[in-house]
């Protein structure tokens, strides 16, 4: 366990050290803008009649995995991403995804 967070945090140090920590930091993810802000909105609060916010209480208690598979296999209207993004880049929209919502 102890292991698989500091391998995550390598993995993530340099992401972390060109944005900063702060919920900007999804926003300002060049992935996310291009292939989520059109539904989930610039600042990932949902847009009308679109995707829903990315901050809801249904965001902040799924899980990583939940959220890799919504955005890996998609859900209803969420499209799929799956072969469309690399892990990383998923892996990365969670984990900015999970520190926005915190
Ligand atoms: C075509 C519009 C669209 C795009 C593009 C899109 N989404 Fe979504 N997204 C949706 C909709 C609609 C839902 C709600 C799906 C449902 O009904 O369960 C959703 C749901 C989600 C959820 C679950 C939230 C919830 O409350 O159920 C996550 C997480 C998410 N999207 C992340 C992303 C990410 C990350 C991207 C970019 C890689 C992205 N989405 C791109 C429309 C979109």
């Amino acid at each position: 366990m102890i292991r698989t967070a500091i391998a995550v945090l390598a993995l993530l140090t340099p992401v972390l050290a060109k944005s900063p920590r702060s919920e900007s930091a999804l926003a300002s993810n060049p992935v996310y803008q291009r292939d989520c802000a059109k539904c989930h909105g610039k600042t990932a609060e949902g847009r009308f009649m679109a995707g829903p916010s990315l901050a809801s209480d249904k965001v902040v208690n799924a899980s990583d995995d939940e959220l890799r598979d919504i955005i890996t296999h998609g859900h209803h209207r969420m499209p799929k991403f799956e072969g469309k993004l690399s892990p990383e880049d998923i892996n990365k929209l969670v984990f900015q995804i999970k520190s926005r919502t915190k």
